[in-house]
């Protein structure tokens, strides 16, 4: 068993606490919140305690200066001040003088939110390559470390391996509640067990289906996914997204597994990955020229519907279309609506699933919804998460 934040005593101790609010944001407006939200119970615990709290989150993927400028934290200090009705101190440094200065000045129940992790990704890794020197430097600024960024337990990086392979550790209550729900539900998942993929991290879930497949009654894919099966199948897509790399093993996979894995039929598209456009509706062997599916169509969801309805446990991750779009949010909304009608354990994964999830009022109607992507698949595969296996045993 792992510690738990229950386990230390907080009192007057300087606590990391690594939490994923990593949130959709456009031009520094929050879209959805769900993650802020997720991680106020260990947060407000530790408060209560009298821990002086450093939030340490990344937000987004950072190759630039343009990234770190999308990509600022500042936003989130503001929408969780409101949500824990207390002021948030942020650290526009990720290291250095003005931040250690913040800590040193900290008193018990005092919260930090500090700039955005992958700051440390740009010009070189530091962040994502778990950078020795970054990690202890950070260590040095705390006297415990809890892990509650569960959508990054799948990452080796300082902020979480790095940090608590130097500090006494333990895990949140929001890692805690993920663990219990998603081994609850999908370790020995009831048959018929259907895993819908899609989304847009097509190289970071691909490979993923490999072990799935093995488990899963059906694999519905969509999005870019689905895509390079098609591809591999030799469907020209026109301009839709694909990942040419991984077309070998799309076709090995479909060489094995062709009853278990299921494609769209047909699509919604348009000419540019853009909202308001015209939108153009196609079979899949039939894509106009210039054109990108950006959304399955209606005889894909009827498609879909007829696995989905006869599952026991459903695993849904990523959106089937390009949903913060209004002009292809069809697809998602309506495999939301068979999910609820069917009667079987569903279980979301993935900030984005997630967002359209509560964006389409069904937050509450599903078994879970998990705040990580790409980690909830790994640990359904039975993978061992880093960030979770390096936190301290009881
Ligand atoms: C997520 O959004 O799935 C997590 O925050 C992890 O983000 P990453 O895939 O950029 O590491």
């Amino acid at each position: 068993m792992k510690k738990t934040i229950r386990d230390f005593d907080l009192y007057d101790k300087r606590v990391i606490i690594r939490s994923d609010l990593n949130v959709p944001l456009n031009n520094g407006v929050i879209l959805d919140d769900n993650r802020i939200k997720e991680s106020i119970k260990t947060i407000n615990y530790a408060i209560d305690k009298g821990a002086k709290v450093i939030i340490l989150s990344h937000l987004g993927r950072i190759n630039s200066q343009q990234d770190k400028i999308k990509n600022n934290l500042y936003p989130v200090s503001l929408r969780l001040s409101e949500l824990l009705n207390k002021k948030v101190i942020f650290s526009n440094e990720t290291r250095g003088t003005v931040l250690e200065k913040i800590i040193d000045n900290m008193k018990p129940g005092d919260v930090v939110l500090v700039q955005n992790t992958r700051y440390e990704d740009f010009p070189i890794k530091k962040e994502s390559g778990n950078d020795i020197n970054l990690a202890k430097y950070w260590a040095s600024l705390a006297d415990i470390f809890i892990n509650d960024a569960f959508g990054t337990s799948h990452r080796n990086h300082a902020s979480n391996v790095g940090i608590a392979s130097n500090l006494p550790s333990g895990i949140g209550f929001l890692v805690e509640k993920e663990l219990k729900m998603l081994g609850k539900e999908l370790t020995n998942p009831i048959s018929p067990y259907v895993v819908i993929m899609a989304g847009a991290k097509i190289s970071d879930k691909i490979k993923v289906i490999e072990n799935l497949v093995t488990k899963a009654d059906y694999i519905l894919l969509g999005g870019g996914i689905a895509n390079t099966f098609l591809k591999a199948k030799g469907i020209d897509l026109k301009e839709s997204i694909y990942d040419k790399d991984n077309l070998d093993f799309a076709n090995s996979m479909l060489a094995k597994y062709s009853d278990k894995i299921i494609l769209p039929v047909d699509g919604y598209g348009s000419s540019s990955y853009k909202d308001g456009l015209e939108v153009v509706y196609s079979d899949i062997n039939n894509i106009p020229n210039k054109i990108m599916v950006l959304d399955i169509g209606p005889k894909t969801v009827e498609l879909f519907s007829k696995y989905i309805l006869s599952s026991k446990t459903v695993f849904w991750n990523g959106p089937l279309g390009v949903c913060e779009f209004k002009n292809f949010e069809y697809g998602t909304r309506e495999i939301c609506k068979l999910l609820v009608n069917s009667g079987a354990k569903v279980i979301v994964g993935g900030g984005d699933s997630a967002s359209a999830a509560i964006r389409f009022g069904y937050k509450d109607s599903f078994s879970h919804v998990s705040t990580g992507g790409g980690a909830a698949l790994e640990f359904i595969e039975g993978k061992k998460l880093p960030g979770i296996e390096i936190i301290e045993e009881k």
